[in-house]
């Protein structure tokens, strides 16, 4: 009989669950177990109540009208994005732009500052465990450029700094590095790699997708010139996340997009731009789920993430222990720094079988690559089986999760 003790002291895990009406929800039968967070966390009600309200009583466009909907349309829209600067300390709302996540935001900043920026014989680093996110914009910027992409190598989930020292040179140009691995959940040490690619006088952008839901994040303690995130990882809508940049490399960028919204005025001969953050977002953004990220980031404040990590923590030394003593299992990803992030692969099983039977008892877990295919070839390995732990997550749970595995490994070997 697997012990289990359900609660942190300092945060009220049944409380919380009851403000996620998905958690309350059944599959074949039996109550879901959700572990499939580092792909998207569900909503409490709270975040859900909020887009209910946008659209049922102040929907309307917004920076257009001067009608009332109008106004408290882009009152609502404007405050979220003070909320997103105060979530992770940028110095002012202008380096706010909102994007539709953070595949979009590492993709802006490859078509506009990559584009102005990198030549010819350039280099550009990023890290082995990255999300195809962060590899693809930079191999399409580097092919159009003639410039080189290099790799930061990892070994069983730690970057080598040292390998790093090597890569770096005067032709590095920009260092794009993912904060927190979505396939392993190993924290990176983003400070140091940043300080050591500004010594060589290169550019940072964090990639913040998983980092911002579990660690508090301030982009000028970091000192990154960028970082992006996604809504929908913290507890908001999906459609929505935020690139931060440093103000006078925005001033500096080519807009990304043309069109409405973006503009000071324009003639048939010459169009002028508008001030930050207008000039990233071109068209009629999205509004609602915009609006919406300020009640998930205000959520996730007033409980306070430290609290938050304590449990994740606890959730994550419990599910490793357990899950090690399985027979033929292999945790891959063992960094000292970890967040809530469990990858593993068991001898002789497929991952997706063992996907298939944990959904059959109500459990969802990633299985695959994790768009995260170069790390997958450093292993060896097509993909792993991915839990990954939110605030709302329990050790009951964990137990379930250990027994799922049990009865599919009785069946499948
Ligand atoms: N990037 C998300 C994940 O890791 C989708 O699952």
């Amino acid at each position: 009989m697997i012990q289990s003790n359900t609660i942190t002291k300092e945060l009220d895990v049944y409380a919380i669950r009851q403000q996620f009406p998905a958690l309350n929800r059944q599959v074949k039968g039996q109550p879901l177990v959700y572990f499939d967070n580092a792909a998207t966390t569900q909503k409490p009600q709270v975040v859900i109540d909020a887009l209910v309200d946008y659209y049922t009583n102040y929907n309307a466009n917004v920076h257009r009208g001067i009608h009332t909907l109008a106004e408290e349309a882009t009152a609502a829209f404007e405050a979220s994005r003070d909320a997103a600067r105060q979530f992770i300390n940028a110095s002012s709302r202008e380096e706010i732009i909102f994007t539709r996540g953070t595949t979009e935001g590492i993709n802006l900043v490859a078509y506009t500052w990559g584009r102005k920026n990198i030549k010819a014989g350039d280099e550009i680093i990023i890290t082995e465990m990255e999300h195809h996110s962060n590899i693809v914009p930079w191999q399409i910027l580097c092919e159009e450029k003639g410039a080189t992409l290099k790799m930061i190598p990892q070994q069983d989930g730690t970057l080598l700094l040292d390998e790093y020292k090597k890569l770096l040179s005067s032709k590095t140009k920009l260092v794009s590095v993912v904060h927190v691995s979505n396939a392993l959940g190993t924290v990176n040490p983003v400070e140091e790699i940043i300080k050591l690619a500004h010594q060589a006088g290169a550019k940072v952008l964090i990639d913040g997708a998983q980092s911002t839901v579990h660690l508090d994040i301030d982009v000028q303690a970091l000192d990154c010139d960028f970082f992006a995130f996604s809504s929908h990882k913290v507890y908001g809508p999906t459609g929505i996340g935020v690139l931060y940049g440093k103000k006078q490399l925005l001033e500096a960028m080519p807009p990304f997009q043309g069109g409405g919204e973006m503009i000071k005025e324009v003639t048939l001969e010459k169009t002028t731009y508008a001030d930050l953050p207008y000039k990233f977002e071109a068209g009629t953004p999205n509004i609602g789920d915009a609006v919406v990220l300020k009640a998930a980031l205000d959520y996730v404040s007033k409980i306070g993430k430290a609290k938050i990590r304590n449990h994740e923590n606890e959730l994550l030394a419990y599910a490793t222990e357990q899950l090690v003593q399985l027979p033929g299992l292999r945790v891959i990803g063992n960094a000292a720094n970890k967040v809530s992030v469990v990858s593993f692969v068991i001898d002789k099983v497929h991952p997706q079988d063992i996907g298939i039977l944990l959904d059959n008892r109500g459990i969802a877990v990633r299985t695959g690559h994790h768009c995260a295919q170069p790390l997958m070839a450093c292993y060896g390995i097509p993909g792993t089986i991915r839990a990954s732990f939110a605030m709302y997550n329990t050790k009951e749970e964990i137990d379930s999760l250990i027994t799922g595995l049990q009865k599919a490994l009785k069946m499948l070997l």
